[in-house]
């Protein structure tokens, strides 16, 4: 595997996937997206995301006016479905964990979508970290500290590129400024689509 390169805390690996491995992926999340499909969140705020959402996992991360949390359950009421083989092994590659994600969030950025500086603090244990892949085209992710006011600094990411969030830099804030739209053909119709994996380690809302 070859050394990540460091920014801020993140652990980063540019084009670590080919593009066959991209190619495979996004076979594997078509089957994801069949059984759950992309929907349109809201904030707790009730405001629409841009981005479009599902999971696969034991849990999903879903927002709506009842605010930020994990599901088990897609907002149509069915299960989601599992995490495919390949992303968990990139995982376990990576982290070097032998426990696996509950989550595999799956985030579809298209034409101007984008995503608001935030931490990812929902999960119940920050000593694992979270694995973040891009696919599509390319995007302008800013980082920054664990302080909201601390600086921050943007970096391209792109199809194939890999992103550890662990360590100090688990709850550096972050967000996607804009998409250069139809920068990568790898989604026939451009997009990107960003997977987030996390161990979510708390049980379900019951609510
Ligand atoms: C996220 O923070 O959930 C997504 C980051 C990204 O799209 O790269
Ligand atoms: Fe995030």
């Amino acid at each position: 595997m070859a050394e990540p390169m460091e920014i801020r805390g993140f652990r980063y690996w540019p084009g670590l996937l080919d593009a066959a491995a991209q190619a495979a992926l996004v076979a594997e999340l078509r089957a994801v997206v069949a059984a759950a499909p992309l929907y349109a969140p809201v904030t707790p705020g009730g405001r629409p995301m841009s981005v479009r959402m599902t999971s696969a996992g034991r849990l999903g991360w879903v927002t709506d006016r009842r605010g930020y949390r994990y599901e088990a359950a897609h907002p149509s009421g069915v299960a989601w479905p599992p995490i495919p083989a390949s992303v968990l092994a990139l995982w376990h590659g990576l982290t070097g964990l032998d426990r696996a994600p509950d989550c595999c969030l799956v985030n579809f950025y298209g034409e101007g979508a984008k995503m608001g500086l935030h931490q990812d603090r929902d999960e119940g244990d920050f000593t694992f970290p979270v694995l973040s892949i891009s696919l599509g085209d390319e995007a302008l992710f800013r980082v920054g500290g664990t302080d909201r006011r601390d600086p921050t600094e943007s970096l391209w990411l792109r199809s194939g590129d890999v992103l550890l969030m662990g360590g100090a830099a688990r709850l550096a804030w972050h967000g996607i400024d804009r998409l250069r739209f139809r920068s990568s053909r790898l989604l026939p119709g451009g997009g990107r689509i960003n997977l987030t994996l996390r161990v979510v380690a708390t049980s379900p809302s019951s609510s």
